[in-house]
């Protein structure tokens, strides 16, 4: 038995990696699996809501397709991501899942690179945008509530109350595993203003149903 503490709410929710052309045959992107935003987005479903899951290259299936509850759009780069995202941002809670890349590459080929024994060929980066943040600073009073993730590999804790600052958003999740992708359990510190506590170590959809069940005090 659940209880519907989402009912009637909308929630939007990006999940697993985006990936960055260097040409039409080759791309950066990451290990981001997908699992901890489509556990959310079930849990979320299961809890009353309608959710938007913008979800970056992954081979999940949407969770309760049948239900009609979860609309996804599947995007390919940070760029198409943020795009998609603003296109969403009317709803009462942000999870913002995704391991968006930080870079774009700003001389991607649109031919096929070609291998050459005189010289490697040579990648400029640029910024892509803080989907996040953005979505933050428009955020109209209290909504969206927008809620970050982060992985890191030390000092999670100082890390983690830095970025959620930073970023200006109530709430952060930081991944406490050494490294949780593409597996089905995870632990998270929850990272607020007033203080951070642990959750204990649990599948994915289980841990999500603990943060739905969290965020629904919230809004
Ligand atoms: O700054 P960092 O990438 O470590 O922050 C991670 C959090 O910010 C995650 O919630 C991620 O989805 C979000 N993010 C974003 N757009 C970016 C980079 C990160 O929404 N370009």
């Amino acid at each position: 038995f659940q209880k519907k503490v989402l009912a009637g709410k909308k929630v939007l929710i990006t999940a697993g990696p985006t990936y960055e052309a260097i040409d039409p045959v080759r791309g950066i992107t990451n290990r981001s699996s997908g699992k901890m935003g489509f556990a959310l987005a079930k849990a979320a479903v299961e809890a009353g809501a309608e959710v938007q899951l913008i979800a970056g290259p992954c081979h999940l299936t949407t969770p309760l397709e049948y239900t009609g509850k979860i609309k996804r759009t599947d995007v390919i780069s940070a760029k198409d991501m943020h795009a998609a995202v603003m296109n969403h941002l009317d709803c009462d809670v942000f999870f913002a899942v995704a391991a968006v890349a930080d870079w774009s590459v700003k001389n991607a080929s649109a031919q096929k690179i070609k291998k050459s024994d005189q010289s490697n060929p040579a990648l400029e980066f640029e910024l892509n945008p803080d989907i996040l943040a953005e979505a933050a600073k428009k955020a109209s009073g209290k909504k969206p509530y927008c809620i970050g993730f982060a992985a890191e590999t030390n000092d999670l804790e100082k890390h983690a109350q830095e970025k959620r600052i930073k970023k200006n958003i109530p709430m952060l999740l930081g991944n406490l595993g050494p490294d949780t992708f593409g597996l089905d359990d995870n632990q998270l510190l929850i990272v607020e203003e007033k203080g951070m506590t642990k959750t204990n170590k649990l599948s994915k959809i289980a841990l999500s149903r603990e943060i739905i069940q969290l965020v629904s005090t919230k809004i």
